[in-house]
């Protein structure tokens, strides 16, 4: 039924809770939403108010984050554990309550704490507004196709093996597309996605990277995606016949049926460059089917997908994409820069406990940390809950807009010194002022390991403003940064062993978690916090907390 006003509220029940299913030849208890897997799709139009009541009936803590969306005045409803809020215990609930502003296309939503989310996550459409147009041809279908990636043990057992070995969870068993492995993997070809077409149609494809801890490539045989939108940010349309993308990242295709009636696969696997001997990945194949109305499923044709340490492949997709300057919900990129930051982020180590025995390098933890700091979340109270009430001791304002002097990055041969391998535990945060533009170059560090880290800034979109290899060098780099239509993400995969440079208008106030969104690396430190002040008028000020938030 629809009524005189365009903007509706949409409301939810969440019930979080335990789920038995069967996936590779065995039962298996997992954590879900609503007994699904993926969680339930929120459908959502721009301007709309969402309520979703999520009761927590698991025997874990949880917390919900709406992951892209920028959360104006509700940060209390951004959801990242300790950053935002406490955990929703076992047996309460809370109500995530927001509107959308300003942002259309598709984005995701999980759990935002220890690794629940590999199970407890789901797609988030926002439709343009009544009246208002995609800014590409209609698509006959829209199809969301979720990403993710399957472990065939208790989550919680395999975030606690990292813990022990002190070098990570084990590598998953499977990927996933929406929700099924397909019929590479045992006892699952019944588990095959299928997408059924039409010849000449057009489908949207809404791809969501859901995985923990792999960048993927996905592929359908014989046909090309034009790209039409990342990260809920319309770019310009681009052709390509293999999508890479990123855990956190989202990528809208058109897909049109303009081949001969048949079956042909659809499949992704990890684009994963670092050396495997030190950075172990799941190195198996998902693949579903794509079907014309009129063939049979039998012997479908299979593309060929890039090895998986294919980086030209991976860099050519991600570098070439610009968003649709003028488009709907376009913001021209700021020219003016108010503060420069230089950040590096990587893995380093962590002393191995007296009592322990550590599997990492030099037979001590991994850690990781940005500008040589390694972020720990408070145990007591959330950063926003004690930024608001003015708490003190819960975190420290001290995240330095470059990485210490005697942080020597470049310095790959490490044994000659210890020293930069351990970054202290802190829990620093960088405080912004309202409306003050950041630039931020993101340089990798290959003091452990090179890795192409997926860097996501809560509460806003970035534009990318260039990405290359090596180190960074700003007379050199700055000659090429694209102001005019620069992709618009909320989540940048660094190139491996390089650097990106990202630019932002801090003009959302609130607390803003920035992380890698390889899960494996956000205990280890991977994370800062900023923390953007009030604007002047009560419109760009923090609202109170709700009264129902989680206790800490
Ligand atoms: Cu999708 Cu802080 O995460």
């Amino acid at each position: 039924s629809s009524t005189f006003a365009s903007a509706a509220v949409v409301e939810h029940s969440f019930q979080v809770k335990n789920l038995t299913i069967g996936r590779l030849c065995r039962q298996q208890t997992i954590t879900a939403v609503n007994e699904s897997l993926p969680g339930p799709t929120i459908r959502v139009q721009e301007g709309d108010t969402l309520i979703v009541h999520v009761s927590n009936e698991s025997p874990y803590n949880v917390t919900i984050h709406w992951h892209g969306i920028f959360q104006i005045r509700s940060i209390w409803a951004d959801g990242p554990n300790m950053i935002t809020q406490c955990p929703i215990r076992p047996g309460n609930s809370y109500t995530y309550k927001f509107r959308i502003i300003n942002q259309e296309g598709t984005l995701w939503w999980h759990a935002h704490i220890s690794m629940l989310r590999a199970t407890v996550h789901g797609a988030f459409i926002i439709r343009p507004k009544s009246g208002h147009k995609y800014p590409f041809p209609k698509p006959d279908k829209e199809v969301p196709i979720v990403l993710g990636e399957w472990w065939n043990d208790d989550i919680m057992d395999v975030a606690n093996r990292g813990e022990i070995t002190g070098v990570g969870p084990r590598i998953s068993d499977a990927f996933t597309i929406n929700g099924m492995p397909g019929d590479l993997y045992p006892c699952s070809e019944n588990q095959t996605y299928k997408l059924k077409v039409e010849k000449g149609k057009t489908y949207l494809l809404r791809i969501i990277n859901a995985a923990l801890n792999n960048q993927l490539f996905f592929k359908i045989a014989n046909h090309n995606f034009t790209v039409v939108a990342v990260d809920a940010g319309y770019t310009d349309p681009y052709v390509t016949d293999v999508v890479v993308i990123a855990p956190g990242q989202t990528t809208d295709v058109l897909l049109k049926a303009d081949q001969p009636v048949g079956s042909y696969y659809m499949a992704a696997r990890a684009y994963a460059a670092p050396p495997p001997t030190i950075v172990a990945f799941d190195n198996t194949t998902t693949r579903g089917i794509v079907v014309y109305d009129g063939a049979s499923t039998a012997n479908p044709i299979m593309p060929a997908l890039p090895a998986y340490n294919d980086t030209p492949t991976a860099y050519t997709f991600y570098s070439n994409i610009t968003g649709l300057s003028g488009g709907p919900q376009w913001v021209p990129c700021p020219r003016r820069v108010d503060e420069r930051m230089f950040v590096t982020v990587g893995l380093g180590l962590e002393q191995c406990p007296a009592n322990a025995t550590c599997q990492g390098p030099f037979s001590q933890r991994l850690s990781a940390s940005m500008n040589n700091h390694s972020f720990q979340a408070p145990t007591s109270l959330s950063i926003l809950q004690a930024y608001f009430f003015n708490v003190g001791g819960v975190y420290e304002p001290n995240f330095p807009n470059q990485p210490p002097v005697e942080f020597d990055y470049t310095n790959t041969n490490v044994s000659n010194d210890m020293s930069l391998l351990f970054p202290p535990k802190t829990t620093s945060v960088k405080m912004l002022k309202f409306n003050s533009t950041v630039e931020m170059v993101l340089q990798n560090t290959a003091l452990i390991a090179v890795e192409s880290h997926p860097m996501h800034l809560h509460g806003y979109d970035f534009y990318v403003l260039a990405q290359g290899f090596g180190n960074y060098n700003a007379s050199r780099d700055s000659k090429n940064f694209n102001l005019v239509n620069p992709q618009r993400r909320n989540t940048i995969a660094v190139p491996i062993g390089g650097w990106a440079v990202i630019r932002f208008r801090a003009n959302n106030p609130g607390v803003w978690f920035m992380h890698c969104h390889f899960d494996v690396h956000l205990p280890w430190g991977l994370a800062t916090t900023f923390i953007v002040e009030n604007g002047p008028t009560p419109s760009t000020m923090l609202p109170p907390p709700p009264a129902d938030l989680p206790r800490c």
